[in-house]
């Protein structure tokens, strides 16, 4: 399926959530759960990009999944680390441009400078976009663009988008979240404003390109009238 969709569709987010109850269901520790997930980003990112999105945002990690145990959150940090290590070759492959948004002043040094390194590959017009957001609060991103206004006097929308961290992306045509809750949980609550949301019951790690078709097909019936009529 790599049609370009009769909707406009340049950016597709996903909150990846299920991990852990993926884990409880084969009575396997919740950092199964969440190496089970890494496992199925490739090909999803794969297959968005076959299907022509540009921009694909993936929420892998809270500014609340802090309030989880110090054991959950290290074992995430070297599931990132680790397949910070393996991705270069792929985002060759698939001409793809790594960014992050949210607050990475946490993680260790040497993730840190990977990232950099890796973002410096394919930044250019034509690359596709793939972004983590790691550590996001969607709420903190609005609260530190207004802090980081210099001049407040008239703060238009247009302003406070140029000092969101996703200024150089479009708002997502369609978020999806696996995993059965309905909610956003603090994710891109500006950007969502006119976003197609789509939620599936099924957990991030058995979330399958069959599944994503479904979400894509029920993206292109959706009618976008943006308050027009
Ligand atoms: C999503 O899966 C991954 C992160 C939030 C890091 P969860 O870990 O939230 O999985 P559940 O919701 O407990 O099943
Ligand atoms: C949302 O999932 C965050 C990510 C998928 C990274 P959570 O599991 O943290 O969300 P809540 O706590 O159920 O709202
Ligand atoms: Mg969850």
């Amino acid at each position: 399926m790599n049609k370009i969709s009769s909707q406009k569709m340049s950016h597709v987010a996903i909150i990846m959530d299920g991990n852990g109850r993926w884990a409880e269901q084969k009575k396997s520790p919740r950092s199964e759960g969440h190496k089970k997930g890494l496992d199925n980003i490739l090909p999803i990112v794969q297959h968005l990009i076959e299907y022509k999105v540009k921009y694909i945002t993936l929420f892998a990690f809270s500014t609340e999944n802090n309030k989880r145990p110090y054991d959950e959150k290290k074992h995430l940090v070297k599931l990132l680390d680790e397949a910070l290590n393996n991705i270069s070759e792929k985002i060759n492959e698939d001409n793809i441009n790594l960014s992050f948004i949210g607050d990475l002043t946490n993680l260790p040094k040497k993730t840190i400078s990977k990232i950099n390194q890796l973002n410096k590959i394919n930044n250019n017009d034509q690359s596709n976009k793939l972004i983590i957001a790691w550590n996001y609060s969607g709420r903190s991103d609005i609260v530190n663009a207004l802090n980081n206004i210099k001049n407040k006097d008239k703060i238009t929308e247009k302003k406070l988008e140029s000092h969101l961290m996703t200024n150089k992306i479009p708002d997502p045509d369609l978020i999806i979240r696996t995993g059965n809750q309905i909610r956003l949980s603090n994710f891109m609550l500006w950007q969502a404003a006119y976003s197609e949301l789509y939620f599936s019951q099924k957990l991030w790690p058995d979330f399958n390109k069959n599944d994503l078709n479904k979400a894509l097909k029920e993206f292109e019936k959706r009618r976008r009238n943006y308050g027009s009529i």
